[in-house]
């Protein structure tokens, strides 16, 4: 493959050979769970995204979304009517549903491709939402962050944020995650700070809250064999978090990086293919992370535009190719309408490859094989 979607060897090589030392002297001083550099990692999170509050680093992001729900939980034990844009990643759903709840699945808007605010008063009129699960996609945010925000609030509506995607994501110049109350991330390797495993953690602005999800992800515990609550086992490793520690001393360097190969990408693509694709990009005043290149077609079918840059050893991704309510796991929801915009991105959407350490030259050679197939 000349381009892959992704490749993870350029970040990967930032490390260097003291750095690399630091990290594997997690073995010497056998920090395998939890220990120091957990709460360092929690401690520098904290710092960098300017947050008020507690950050509790957890073995991934969609067990964030998870001890949310269970903390929710100590203190209601009626199932919730939960709202979830069906377009997302199937952690955001599959949290409201693995807690016993209802997802309300809602449209997206068509511009900033995140949860439609008007679809979201829709859902709350129809079904009185208890809570909404709001992911922040693409490497991007909301146009209506601050209005849905505002909506929730108002209508006593229990806001978590799903930042899977979104960290390092800022809005006026100020990180987006700085804002929220409950907000999460996710530490897979192919995210923006990607660890060297599985992990994510919580952003909890609320000391009790923040409390009750620190001890649900270690077993519920209060003391080392008294268990306040039943809880899980969602610890980090000392590994994943020196790991992510040294990351995050260059995400500012890998967020420009990756940032720069999208402006090329729009630069080089330009107006050539007017009619035939969409470039889609953050909305105005948001400073995206460069998680995601994101384009929709309307004049070829996806399947013979991945087919014809395959062969050439590009390889492209589609995120996302279905709707959540299209899911072959089964479940019940509500939904307040058809979702015609989400529906219209799932059929439509196509990512070229997009990573740290992109080259122009593999820039270069991913358009010309695009307008190879458009002119053709
Ligand atoms: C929007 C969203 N939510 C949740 C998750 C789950 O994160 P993890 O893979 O770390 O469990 C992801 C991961 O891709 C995601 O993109």
């Amino acid at each position: 493959m000349t381009v892959p979607f992704i490749d993870l060897k350029p970040q990967t090589a930032l490390v260097s050979g003291a750095e690399r030392r630091h990290i594997n002297a997690f073995f010497d001083d056998m920090e395998f769970v939890g220990g120091k550099s957990t709460a360092t990692l929690e401690a520098d999170i904290v710092a960098h995204c300017d947050f008020d509050g507690d950050f509790i680093a957890c073995a991934n992001g969609t067990d964030a979304l998870q001890l949310v729900f269970m903390a929710l939980a100590l203190n209601t034990d009626r199932p919730l009517k939960v709202g979830c844009p069906d377009v997302t990643f199937w952690a955001s759903c599959e949290a409201i549903i693995n807690a016993g709840h209802m997802p309300v699945l809602l449209d997206i808007d068509s511009h900033d491709l995140q949860l439609s605010l008007p679809s979201l008063q829709a859902g709350h009129e129809a079904f009185a939402l208890d809570a909404l699960v709001f992911p922040h996609l693409f490497g991007w945010c909301s146009a209506e962050l601050e209005a849905i925000r505002a909506y929730c609030r108002a209508q006593n509506i229990f806001l978590l944020e799903d930042g899977a995607q979104s960290f390092g994501v800022k809005k006026d110049g100020r990180h987006i995650v700085a804002d929220a109350d409950v907000s999460t991330v996710s530490f897979y390797p192919a995210k923006v700070l990607g660890g060297c495993m599985d992990g994510g953690g919580i952003f909890v602005k609320d000391a009790v809250l923040a409390e009750n999800i620190r001890k649900l992800g270690n077993h519920g515990r209060s003391s080392h064999y008294g268990y306040e609550f039943s809880g899980v086992n969602s610890r980090m490793s000392g590994l994943q978090a020196r790991y992510l520690t040294t990351m995050l001393t260059k995400i500012d360097a890998i967020i420009e990086d990756r940032n720069a190969s999208l402006t090329l990408y729009r630069e080089k693509i330009g107006s050539r293919f007017e009619n035939k694709l969409n470039l889609h990009a953050p909305p105005a005043g948001v400073t995206g992370n460069g998680y995601l290149q994101v384009m929709t077609l309307s004049a070829a079918p996806y399947d013979k535009v991945m087919a014809h840059m395959g062969e050439h050893g590009i390889g492209l991704g589609r995120v996302y190719p279905s709707l959540m309510r299209e899911q072959p796991a089964h479940f019940d929801y509500l939904s307040p309408a058809e979702p015609t915009a989400a529906k219209a991105f799932v059929d439509s959407v196509i990512n070229l490859p997009l990573y740290f350490g992109m080259t122009e030259a593999q820039i270069d050679d991913v358009v010309s094989r695009l307008e190879a197939f458009f002119n053709d």
